[in-house]
Formats: C-alpha cells, sequence, structure tokens
C-alpha cells in the first residue's frame, strides 16, 4: 500500500495535490492534520522569478515542514522550459532541505502553455524528457512528474512519454485524467490512466474529479493505479483526505490526527493564514478558503457574503466560531472531532 521512493515512504497512497493560490504552507499544513501521504505545493514558475526571489519562495515554502505535527513529505513543484533553470531550480530545493521534486507537465493555462511549459511539454516530448534528465541528473531527491493524459485526443501519449521518463529515473508519475484541451470541463476519463499504469513499473498516481470514497473507489477500479491525488474535493473539507485513505486502504493514523472541532479547525487555519502573510494579505487570501468551509454549512447568502467581506480578524474570528460551533454540517466529521 506505502509507496517507497528513495528513503521516503508515502503511506498512505492519498496525496493532495498541487494548486496554485490554494495549497499554500498554511493549506498543506491544515491538510496534513488529515494524514495524506504527501503534500505537493503550488507550482513556482521557473521563469517568473530571479535566482534569489526564487530561492526565497522555495524557502518559504519548505519552512517547518519536515517539523510539522504530521510526518509527511512535502513536494516541491516547478513549472518551467528551459534545462538550465530546472536543473537549477531542483539544486536549490535540494539545499533549502525539499524531500521530493514534482514538475509540472500538467498546467494548461494560457500563460503557462505560452511560455512552452506545463501541459505544453507534453507537445514537445523531447525537450521535455532532456529537460526532466536534466534535473534527475541535477539532485539526489526523488523526482516526479504530473501531467494529463495528452494534448488532445488525437495525442494521447502520456503512456510514452511516461516509459521514457521512467528509463531516465522518474519515480512516480501522477495523472490528470483529462486532456490539455478538456482544460477542467467534462469529466476526468479514470480507465485512460490504465494505460500508464500498464506501461511502466513506477507508482502511478490517479487524479482528477475524486470528491468522494465513491469517486475515490471508482478511480482506483477503473485505472489500476497506485493511489490517488486530491484537489479541488479538498478545498474547505481537508477531512475528506483521511475518510478517502480509510476507505480506500483502511488506513487509520497511528496517532489520532486531532480532536478539533470544525470552528477550530477553521479558526487555526484563519491563524495560520494571517500568521505567514500577515494580517491584511492573510485575511484577504483566507476569503476563498472561507467560501468553500462555509459551503458545508446551511447559511443565507447574506450570512456568507457578510462573513467573506468582514475585515476585522476578531470580529471574523469570533463569527467562524460561533457559526461552525452551532450549525449542523452536512457530513460525517467524526475523524476531525
Ligand atoms: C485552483 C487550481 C490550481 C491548480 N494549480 C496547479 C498547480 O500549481 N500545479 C499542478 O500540477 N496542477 C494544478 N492544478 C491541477 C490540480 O492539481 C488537479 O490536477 C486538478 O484540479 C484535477 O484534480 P481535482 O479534480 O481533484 O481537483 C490546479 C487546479 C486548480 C483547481
Amino acid at each position: 500500500m506505502a509507496i517507497n521512493l528513495n528513503n521516503l515512504t508515502l503511506d498512505p497512497p492519498v496525496f493532495l495535490a498541487p494548486m496554485a493560490g490554494v495549497t499554500d504552507k498554511p493549506s498543506r499544513d491544515i491538510a496534513k492534520l488529515f494524514s495524506p501521504g504527501l503534500v505537493v505545493s503550488e507550482m513556482i514558475v521557473s521563469s517568473d522569478n530571479g535566482k534569489s526571489s526564487f530561492e526565497k519562495v522555495v524557502r518559504a515554502n519548505l519552512l517547518g515542514s519536515k517539523h510539522g505535527t504530521a510526518k509527511c513529505p512535502t513536494a516541491v513543484q516547478i513549472a518551467g522550459h528551459e534545462i538550465q533553470w530546472m536543473s537549477y531550480a531542483a539544486k536549490v530545493i535540494e539545499f533549502e532541505g525539499g524531500e521530493l521534486i514534482d514538475v509540472n507537465m500538467g498546467c494548461p493555462a494560457k500563460k503557462i502553455v505560452g511560455k512552452l511549459a506545463g501541459s505544453a511539454l507534453m507537445k514537445e516530448p523531447t525537450h521535455a524528457l532532456n529537460m526532466i534528465e536534466s534535473i534527475v541528473n541535477a539532485t539526489n531527491l526523488p523526482v516526479t512528474l504530473k501531467m494529463r493524459l495528452g494534448w488532445d485526443t488525437e495525442n494521447m501519449n502520456a503512456p510514452k512519454i511516461a516509459k521514457s521518463a521512467e528509463n531516465i529515473g522518474v519515480q512516480m508519475i501522477t495523472i490528470h485524467a483529462r486532456t490539455r484541451n478538456q482544460f477542467f470541463k467534462g469529466k476526468a476519463i479514470w480507465e485512460s490512466v490504465k494505460a500508464v499504469k500498464d506501461t511502466v513499473s513506477i507508482p502511478v498516481i490517479v487524479n482528477g474529479d475524486i470528491i468522494s470514497n465513491e469517486s475515490g473507489k471508482s478511480a482506483i477500479k477503473e485505472s489500476f493505479a497506485d493511489g490517488i491525488m486530491v484537489g479541488r474535493g479538498a478545498i474547505g473539507r481537508p477531512w475528506c483526505i483521511s475518510e478517502l485513505a480509510e476507505s480506500l486502504y483502511n488506513y487509520r493514523p497511528k496517532k489520532k490526527s486531532n480532536s478539533l472541532l470544525m470552528s477550530e479547525l477553521v479558526n487555526l487555519h484563519f491563524a495560520k493564514t494571517l500568521d505567514f502573510y500577515g494580517n491584511e494579505n492573510g485575511l484577504r487570501i483566507f476569503r476563498k478558503h472561507l467560501a468553500k468551509y462555509l459551503k458545508n454549512l446551511v447559511i443565507s447568502p447574506s450570512c456568507r457574503y457578510s462573513l467573506v467581506t468582514d475585515d476585522s480578524v476578531k470580529a471574523l474570528e469570533r463569527k467562524i466560531k460561533f457559526l461552525f460551533d452551532n450549525r449542523k454540517v452536512n457530513m460525517t466529521y467524526d475523524q476531525c472531532r
């Protein structure tokens, strides 16, 4: 069940997906309370950063990551096109104490694809593989790859790329089971991940539209993957990670993760966000998480609006406590109590 990469053990094989603007350090720390086997940072785009600012971003991302409440490796994800930059990035991540490097070959956004990075690399597999090989050679850390099924339905080249990536030393592959041209539309095609699984011997992780124990089970059954990665399903519902781990892999953390009430969890996420970004930015950034947490409650639109626009930290903390302690949550929350 556990996945071993060099001397890292990823257990359970239920991972938190990288999500730019979402899986920042505070959110990953919150997710770690629910015992994922791996969390992945937001992508760090090589060309957006000068060298010193890249180093700063990596350092901030890794701060304290080995000493959290739960032992769970953090992968730092990099997105880029230039061989030199990407291998430099790998060296920085290792130097700063990173544990694992994930290469982004799946981002469909125009601003990334326009730089020939993310899923654009699937159209240029020779260059992509040269770049990945240089990353593997630049570091002793395990290098993993996250990609889509292909650029479009005519070019589903994930199995071929995966095989070549395995041959040059990539240790695990995650497939977001859509093509680039699907962006986030339609349904993830989990059964297409099986073609990758059939081609390589390294672990394959299925990703896309896993939002419940049922969808997790179907994704594994159809893809034969070695594990799952959850993205949007965990925003505002981080406990779905431990629910999936128990339901799919009968995994129970050795140490019961916590005894937090939902109000305490939401306020802990708020406090960590303020701590990381400072009060002004932290409050603004936390609003999108709060909006997702609020989806667990039955409340009026005006109440929701007043919460996500409140600009007093103290008042918002009090409101969170009142609302989440007194309202009925519409899903099981046993593992968090
Ligand atoms: C807001 C957002 C940001 C994302 N940022 C990244 C990213 O930085 N790197 C990456 O590889 N994928 C990124 N993704 C894709 C997710 O990791 C995941 O592959 C996709 O959302 C499908 O999984 P899901 O249905 O579980 O969300 C992002 C997705 C979302 C919704």
